[in-house]
């Protein structure tokens, strides 16, 4: 069994990402085989600026591996460093209908955010299609916002069977992450693109800031207040297990908590967790990093080799 995820660079990650993805696919780890793959060419549909780009990507890498992904239980690369990606997204372009991609939300998203109308944005999924196809991963764990990409590489996958032999390409399934959506402080979905998050690796300071300045109602300390209702209290509860959950909730209802308390408990429960990271994280040597990027894509390619030769083939190329 071949489990393979991605994710675009895209700058500075946060709670939202941390409870959102990477818990869990670092949770996955070393039960089966692991692929974790950073999107390089997807985040060129969107993304101009050539040093931002290989910042940010080298910058995911070592978020990754200060959260606890280790290198020795799964495969961490880019994605531009595994050239049959691309080779394989126009195998598969050939047995794409446009009506198929026509019919992708995220394409319209875009094109309602203003972004500007490329090919590249339009053929997003195919892209995406051959990241997976070319593992054979048989799982794709993401977030409930990719579930249609997902399916869109499953339809691929059948067409092209149908087409030149089944059992050529899997056809992978989706494993839609449960977590809950995290909340930002301003208590809409945490997102860059709202300026609402609580960064796992700013400053100590900035951090402090943030959590400070969560939304919160104008009950006094002493009165009791509603867990449920206060946007505090869900991002805090993401830190805790069942019967610390129910311990703080009490806290909560009791009154004589107050909002500022409140937020001072969140700061600490924050650095317990992630201050470790934190460190590991400034430890990191970019050479360091870099060797892991090497090592992983050099592996990432073998696999991916393999199953060019087989599509190749079938397709009549060889
Ligand atoms: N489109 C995904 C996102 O924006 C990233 C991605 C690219 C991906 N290729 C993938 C996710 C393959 C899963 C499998 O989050």
């Amino acid at each position: 069994m071949r489990i393979l995820t991605g994710i675009q660079p895209s700058g500075a990650p946060h709670l939202g990402n941390y409870f959102g993805y990477f818990k869990q696919n670092i949770e996955l780890l070393g039960e089966e085989e692991n692929l974790l793959m950073i999107a390089d060419l997807h985040a060129l549909t969107t993304m101009h600026d050539p040093d931002q780009l290989r910042q940010f990507r080298q910058d995911l890498s070592k978020d990754f591996l200060a959260c606890g992904f280790d290198p020795s239980r799964g495969t961490l690369f880019f994605q531009s460093y595994v050239p049959e990606h691309t080779e394989l997204a126009w195998i598969l372009s050939c047995v794409t209908p446009m009506g198929l991609l026509e019919r992708a939300v995220s394409y319209k998203d875009k094109m309602q955010q203003g972004l500007e109308a490329n090919v590249g944005l339009f053929c997003y999924p195919v892209l995406q299609a051959a990241d997976i196809l070319i593992y054979d991963a048989d799982v794709v764990p993401v977030g409930k916002d990719q579930q249609q990409h997902i399916e869109i590489a499953r339809d691929i996958a059948i067409k092209f069977n149908n087409r030149y032999g089944k059992g050529t390409l899997v056809a992978p399934e989706p494993k839609i992450s449960e977590a809950a959506v995290v909340p930002g402080i301003d208590g809409k979905k945490m997102s860059k693109s709202y300026g609402n998050t609580i960064p796992l690796f700013a400053d100590e300071t900035i951090v402090k800031k943030a959590i400070m300045s969560i939304v919160t109602d104008s009950k006094g300390v002493d009165d009791p207040k509603d867990p449920q209702e206060c946007v505090i209290y869900q991002i805090h509860s993401l830190f805790l297990n069942d019967s610390e959950k129910k311990e703080l909730a009490a806290k909560y209802r009791a009154g004589g908590l107050g909002y500022g308390d409140a937020k001072k408990m969140l700061f600490e429960a924050f650095m317990d967790e992630f201050g470790p990271m934190r460190e590991r994280r400034a430890k990191l040597k970019d050479a360091e990093v870099e060797e892991v990027i090497i090592k992983g894509s050099t592996r990432a390619r073998t696999i991916a080799g393999r199953t060019m030769e087989r599509v190749r083939k079938a397709v009549g190329l060889r």
